[in-house]
């Protein structure tokens, strides 16, 4: 029954496709503007009145950050601090019981705390923050200023560290929609370094499913660790998927997938392995992840398949330049 309004830049990931099943309803608008924006923030929050604030915007793809970092700075740092401050006067607007209930949820990532050993144990919210990519850098810093403006002026912020996402509608850059595409096109699947980096899958259901849980539940200034309670190494991952496709989508010549499989040049600074103790959230907050792997990932493989047009519509140009930049010289 809550009303929400949707701002977006809608940039090269962004697509309107991805909400075609809520456009018509009454309690949803949708605005395309950038969260750096200061005067469009300010009207926005002035007009709309949120009783919460979720901020999703972010570039997030690590390959994309060794190569432009600056744009990372841009959107990461400068755009989560504009909105932070349009917010906080916002927020000192409000009545004080509105004011008691606002919130100012940040969407962040376990790749703030660098990297794992295969025997370490997982990350907590103790953990420190030692990030290694241009891009967690920024979601680092990020954070730290979300928590600075809940310690210096007392805006109730929270934030969520979230491992890896898989599910439908996930941009084709990423890791899993990347390998099912490269298939079924006959192309390379193409595995950085040997294959053996770690990542714990949360299926993006259980994730806004968390989201949701902390912004109802928590306490202003906490931070919790949301994970699928799911380490595999990428070829599991491309392995499963693999599997799938010879039985969903048998090749032609009735060879296996796995004959496109191609080791390439390393990330640079590539981490070796995340992994998330969701303990925090799970006692606090009694929640858990519901989805199951085999089953989320086979779910994921069927919706590519079935949803041709939305592949056709996000493959355009400036993507067709990206795979072209990231993969012919590797
Ligand atoms: O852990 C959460 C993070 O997960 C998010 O904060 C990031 O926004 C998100 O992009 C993701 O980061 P990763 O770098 O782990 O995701 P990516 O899908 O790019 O890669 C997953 C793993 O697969 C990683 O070890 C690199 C490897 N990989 C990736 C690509 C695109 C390959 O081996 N080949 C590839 O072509």
């Amino acid at each position: 029954g809550d009303s929400i309004l949707n701002l977006d830049k809608l940039t090269y990931s962004g697509n309107l496709e991805n909400l075609a099943s809520v456009k018509g309803n009454t309690n949803y608008s949708f605005v395309r503007g950038d969260i750096g924006d200061r005067a469009l923030v300010n009207k926005i929050l002035g007009e709309f009145k949120p009783q919460a604030i979720v901020n999703f915007a972010a570039e997030t793809h690590v390959d994309r950050s060794v190569v432009d970092p600056n744009s990372f700075v841009q959107s990461n740092v400068v755009g989560t601090t504009n909105l932070l401050l349009e917010s906080l006067d916002y927020w000192r607007s409000l009545e004080e019981e509105k004011k008691r209930q606002f919130r100012f949820h940040h969407i962040s990532t376990d790749e703030v705390y660098g990297t794992l050993g295969f025997e370490d144990a997982p990350f907590t919210e103790e953990t420190a923050y030692s990030p290694n990519s241009p891009y967690s850098a920024s979601k680092a810093s990020s954070d730290h200023f979300v928590r600075a403006f809940h310690e210096t002026y007392g805006l109730p912020t929270l934030i969520s560290n979230c491992s890896n996402n898989y599910g439908p509608r996930q941009f084709p850059e990423k890791l899993i929609p990347l390998m099912i595409l490269n298939a079924i096109e006959g192309k390379p699947l193409p595995i950085y370094g040997n294959g053996k980096n770690i990542r714990d899958w949360l299926h993006v259901n259980d994730h806004c499913d968390a989201i949701s849980t902390i912004l109802k539940k928590a306490v202003p200034g906490e931070s919790y660790n949301v994970g699928g309670n799911c380490e595999k190494n990428n070829l599991e991952v491309v392995g499963a998927v693999v599997k799938i496709l010879d039985k969903e989508c048998p090749r032609s010549d009735g060879k296996s997938y796995s004959e496109q499989i191609t080791f390439v040049k390393d990330r640079p600074g590539h981490d070796l392995r995340y992994a998330i103790d969701a303990s925090k959230i799970k006692k606090e907050l009694r929640w858990s992840p519901s989805f199951n792997f085999d089953q989320g990932i086979r779910d994921t493989v069927l919706w590519y398949l079935n949803n041709e047009e939305w592949v056709r519509n996000v493959k355009n140009g400036s993507y067709q330049d990206w795979i072209k930049q990231n993969y012919e010289e590797r």
